[in-house]
């Protein structure tokens, strides 16, 4: 009896854990990159969606491990690993969304833009094969630099004749988490209560938190925007240095990447109410990429949302000016790389 009454715990720890993850619908998700820093974590937190039924793990090596430890979960959706160039077309076919976190990260002393030698190659030939194998898909974009390989993206969509903008996405939504973060600490909030959003780009001064447009409405002083503003600018630097050459964020990119995938899975689930900060093409701006809230529906961006760039402080809108040459340069190069490509 006591031995039935342990079980029955036991059991019922699994189920209190479970409960989030009973099969709710039916997606397909795959993961380029996906025995990374980024790449593990990621699995590992999609594996615990319930709108997810097949998780495909590709990466050039060392992706059979990773894919064989997370299929013992006890979590719904099922596990399969791809290996290499000729596996990369099955990993994609039938897939709902992807995701991309494959190419090298920052040491310190780097900027995001030092990674477009390496990068900007990877991303093109992951999203060659996208267009090949599932061009319907929702395709994430979280490899650096992301101002420059989101335009790539879009060239190499173009070039296959399956471009559709409203599909394809940076993911900035790290930029939120950080902000989010940041702020409540700072202003002692109930963490789920904050939103902050985020606009322009995904990198240095591109990007830019709006702070007067937080929710709940708080005020702060000039300098608690100067700071917390710097602060959320080199969020990214921060971990890069505390790390010391082992690499930049991984675990709360990780968090971030699975919030926009669940995002992604309730908007094409049918949820007409899902609001994500995304770096996409848009019209917002004179130029032709730049991050916002926006609105996801079944057949990705529904909407753009203009209000968040309405009434800002002088401080922000003198920000917004002085980030456009750089987020303008950035995408510049990735569409003039892609095309010298052809
Ligand atoms: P990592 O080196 O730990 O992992 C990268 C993985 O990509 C490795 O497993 C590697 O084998 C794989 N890879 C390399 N070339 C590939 C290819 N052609 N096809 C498939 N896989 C390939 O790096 P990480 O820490 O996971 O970071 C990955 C990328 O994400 C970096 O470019 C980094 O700058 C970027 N990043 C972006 C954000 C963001 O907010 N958008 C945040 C953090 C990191
Ligand atoms: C981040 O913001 O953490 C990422 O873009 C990685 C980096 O290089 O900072």
């Amino acid at each position: 009896a006591l031995r039935g009454s342990f079980a029955q715990k036991a059991q019922k720890a699994d189920r209190r854990f479970q409960y989030n993850f009973q099969p709710r619908a039916s997606y397909k998700v795959a993961v380029l990159g996906a025995a990374g820093g980024i790449g593990q974590p990621l699995s590992l937190l999609i594996k615990m969606s319930p709108l997810v039924s097949d998780l495909h793990l590709y990466d050039i090596a060392n992706v059979k491990g990773v894919a064989a430890d997370l299929s013992h979960c006890n979590t719904p959706s099922k596990v399969r690993d791809f290996t290499g160039n000729s596996e990369l077309a099955n990993a994609l076919k039938g897939v709902n969304v992807v995701v991309i976190p494959a190419g090298v990260p920052r040491k310190p002393g780097m900027t995001r833009d030092d990674l477009f030698n390496i990068n900007a190659g990877i991303v093109k030939n992951l999203v060659e094969a996208v267009a090949d194998n599932c061009p319907d898909a929702f395709l994430h974009i979280i490899s650096n630099p992301v101002n420059s390989t989101v335009p790539i993206a879009a060239e190499v969509l173009k070039q296959k004749g399956v471009y559709d903008p409203k599909k394809l996405f940076g993911v900035s939504t790290l930029d939120v988490v950080r902000a989010n973060t940041f702020v409540a600490q700072q202003k002692n909030l109930k963490l789920i209560d904050v939103d902050v959003p985020v606009v322009g780009g995904h990198a240095g001064i591109t990007i830019l938190p709006l702070l007067s447009k937080t929710k709940p409405s708080v005020s702060f002083t000039d300098e608690e925007i100067q700071q917390l503003t710097v602060r959320i600018q080199n969020a990214g630097t921060e971990v890069v240095e505390a790390k010391a050459g082992a690499g930049s964020a991984t675990l709360s990119m990780a968090y971030a990447a699975a919030r926009f995938v669940e995002s992604s899975l309730r908007a094409l689930d049918g949820d007409g109410d899902v609001y994500e900060c995304s770096y996409v093409q848009s019209d917002l701006t004179e130029l032709p990429f730049f991050a916002s809230r926006i609105k996801l529906g079944r057949k990705g961006v529904e909407a753009i949302i203009s209000s968040d760039l309405q009434g800002l402080t002088e401080y922000e809108q003198k920000a917004l000016e002085a980030l456009k040459p750089e987020l303008k340069a950035s995408i510049e190069k990735g569409i003039s790389f892609a095309h010298k490509q052809t």
